[in-house]
């Protein structure tokens, strides 16, 4: 994935994350903005998304560990948005009307972009970065302050939620549901690093971290507080203090069940959903989940 220019480097970054976090802190404190300032305020915004959309700020980036950090001043800067923005009518026609926050239009693209939007009821926020050859599938939602990387195909009635991190070449497949988060701002979003598949029907929530080249088979659903139960290493991965539920690099996951060890709920013989890493990715795996080329 790309790094980080990340939101905390650059003298013109540094200068716009102190401005943005003086409108922030004004507007939490309760202080109603005059006009004059309100319009500052809302052309300190349009430099931020420019910023956004070019990928030169992120919600979250990867640092040199590996580590995922994530920028609240980008979250606040997202958030500024919706209050500065006045809801508009922004009708296509009589027939198709429209209402949303005049901050947030649809994202302005052009053939100069190298992206394939299909044609078909997609929707793209302003405030997303896409890179080179992304292709996006009708009709797929993209929430603001989300980045997807190089050549990453988005299917079908995809979901990308609010700030979350998609890699490079990874397939987000028809029907997958990549969860938001834009408050509170410290919380980390999803992110989904490069060569990575999301089966069909997937839902990965809540800060959970997919690591490159892991394969989320078709229906499984991973929340923060999700355990994923390893049978190749006899491990349970789980949330802790301070760390997100990550899946690790390569794990090819499944959806299954684990007993109900204890209590009434052993008794009546219950079963509860459980993720489970099968493998580690193989040849096989690459043969399953091989991207059509020919569809790029
Ligand atoms: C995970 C997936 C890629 C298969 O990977 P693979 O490496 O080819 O897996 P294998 O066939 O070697 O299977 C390994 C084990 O997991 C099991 N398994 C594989 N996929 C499974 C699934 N989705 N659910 C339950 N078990 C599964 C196999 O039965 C096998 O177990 P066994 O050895 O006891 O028989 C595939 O199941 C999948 O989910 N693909 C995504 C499909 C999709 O959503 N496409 C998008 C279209 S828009």
């Amino acid at each position: 994935m790309s790094e980080a220019q990340g939101g905390e480097t650059g003298a013109e970054v540094s200068a716009l994350k102190v401005e943005i976090e003086a409108v922030w802190a004004r507007l939490t404190g309760g202080e109603a903005l005059s006009e004059m300032d309100r319009g500052r305020a809302r052309e300190l915004f349009s430099t931020f998304k420019v910023e956004l959309n070019a990928g030169r700020i992120r919600a979250a980036t990867r640092g040199e560990s590996g580590d995922w950090e994530v920028h609240p001043w980008v979250k606040r800067g997202i958030l500024l948005g919706f209050r500065l923005g006045e809801v508009i009518d922004c009708s296509l026609s009589e027939r198709f009307r429209y209402f949303d926050k005049e901050t947030y239009p649809t994202r302005s693209l052009t053939l100069a972009d190298g992206v394939r939007v299909v044609p078909g009821g997609t929707s793209i926020r302003d405030g997303v970065c896409l890179e080179r050859g992304v292709t996006i599938m009708p009709p797929a939602f993209l929430n603001t302050g989300s980045f997807v990387g190089e050549g990453t195909m988005i299917d079908s009635h995809a979901l990308i939620g609010s700030c979350a991190q998609i890699g490079r070449r990874c397939h987000i497949s028809a029907a997958a549901q990549i969860g938001g988060v834009l408050e509170p701002v410290g919380a980390l979003p999803v992110i989904i690093e490069d060569d990575v598949l999301i089966g069909g029907n997937c839902g990965v929530y809540e800060g959970t971290i997919v690591r490159e080249r892991a394969v989320i088979g078709a229906g499984v659903t991973l929340t923060g507080a999700t355990p994923i139960y390893d049978a190749v290493r006899g491990t349970v991965y789980r949330r802790e203090e301070g760390r997100p539920l990550e899946v690790p690099r390569g794990a090819v996951v499944v959806p299954g069940s684990r007993l109900i060890t204890s209590g009434p709920a052993r008794e009546m013989g219950l079963s509860i959903y459980a993720p489970i890493i099968v493998k580690y990715r193989d040849e096989k795996t690459d043969a399953s989940v091989q991207l059509e080329e020919f569809l790029r």
